[in-house]
């Protein structure tokens, strides 16, 4: 084995353009699952593009320490989309780090050690936010994870308000889970993690790395409850498909978040690029669109497979079509029969994750290739 790969699929990807990817034998195909979330401005954006080129012929790196103006532009820019209150921006390399800052930072802020997560949840990879990460086949290869986390039954208000107590540290969780099948939470479940944690003086969290950035027709997905969490962390789409996580948060939690540090975290090629997509996305108010083209593909995929489906769910551009079969095989026939692709989550969820700058025209084919290939 010359590298450490993941299950292959077959077609080699080699060049990307808007919502396309083309492999090695010329053929296109349509990314609606958007690369895992990671390119909501679509492959190769030149604004993107031209930012990062730029910056890498400046100054590639340089450490953390220094100012750079580059990097400060970077934390401007995503103080100015920052839940009111969550100015304070920690830049890192990932989703996974973006939530393991935040976990650190919590139990720093508050001397208290304990986590509250829910079932389905993921959070990332590395041992901390594995630790909050509820499926097992994530998990039982690296056990002993941490030990004071306790998993609550997502959207269960009573549960989750008797898990947060004194020794609370934080609440972590998505306000709509995506590996774990698209499954919104309740306003009501995220208005009760905040009052129980206010009320304990534990740290709440909402991991938006994947809900975030305008796909759900609001910047965050949270601000439908009407209420402000303690930290948002926010990777995948964040630089355009460059690795970059962010973890916005509280003054009582900057001012006492520990030691923590990274060595790459905010380096300026990344930072110009994640500076660029976050102002495109402002600046072509791109959660509207995500709103009016996802409406509309909902709106297909009720009329086109309501019937035959189990359930369709989620929030403008995330969406989760769950079938009675296997979700793996429509991903892989959707792909070698209709060369769209989508994503599973969990085995009966087809995940559509789509750049926020698709059209109509794109919800019409997806429509229309998975109504062929589930009948
Ligand atoms: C909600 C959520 N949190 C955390 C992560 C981890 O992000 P990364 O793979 O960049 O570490 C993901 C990745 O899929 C995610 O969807």
């Amino acid at each position: 084995m010359s590298g450490f790969i993941y299950s292959q699929k077959s077609m080699q990807i080699s060049a990307g353009d808007g919502v396309y990817l083309t492999d090695d034998d010329g053929i296109e195909y349509l990314d609606f699952g958007g690369s895992y979330a990671c390119v909501p401005l679509g492959h190769g954006h030149e604004t993107v593009q031209s930012a990062t080129r730029e910056q890498l012929s400046e100054l590639t790196f340089v450490q953390a320490v220094y100012p750079v103006e580059t990097r400060q532009q970077l934390y401007d820019t995503i103080a100015a989309v920052a839940p009111r209150g969550l100015e304070n921006v920690w830049v890192c390399n990932s989703g996974t780090e973006a939530n393991e800052a935040a976990l650190k930072f919590a139990r720093s802020a508050t001397d208290n050690t304990k986590f509250v997560a829910t079932t389905h949840a993921f959070h990332g990879r590395t041992m901390g936010s594995l630790s909050l990460t509820w499926d097992d086949k994530y998990r039982s290869y690296y056990e002993p994870l941490l030990a004071d986390v306790e998993f609550v039954p997502y959207n269960d208000s009573e549960a989750l308000a008797a898990a947060v107590d004194d020794d609370t540290a934080a609440v972590m969780m998505e306000p709509i889970q995506g590996a774990g099948g698209i499954t919104p939470a309740t306003d009501e479940f995220l208005q009760t993690a905040r009052e129980a944690t206010a009320e304990a003086g534990a740290a709440l969290i909402f991991d938006e790395i994947q809900t975030g950035l305008g796909r759900t027709g609001r910047f965050w997905n949270f601000e439908r409850a009407g209420i402000v969490p303690d930290m948002v962390t926010s990777a995948k789409g964040l630089a355009n498909g460059l690795p970059v996580g962010a973890t916005l948060c509280r003054d009582w939690i900057a001012e006492d978040y520990g030691s923590h540090a990274s060595t790459f975290g905010g380096n300026p090629v990344i930072a110009a690029a994640a500076e660029a997509t976050v102002s495109t996305i402002r600046e072509e108010n791109l959660s509207s669109h995500a709103t009016e083209v996802g409406s509309y593909l909902w709106g297909e995929l009720e009329r086109e497979l309501g019937g035959e489906v189990r359930d369709i769910r989620g929030e403008g551009l995330m969406i989760g079509i769950e079938i009675d079969g296997s979700a793996a095989d429509v991903v892989h026939d959707l792909a070698h029969e209709e060369q769209v692709l989508t994503l599973t989550a969990g085995k009966h969820v087809v995940r559509l994750l789509p750049p926020l700058v698709v059209e109509e025209d794109h919800a019409d084919r997806v429509v229309s290739a998975l109504s062929s290939v589930l009948s």
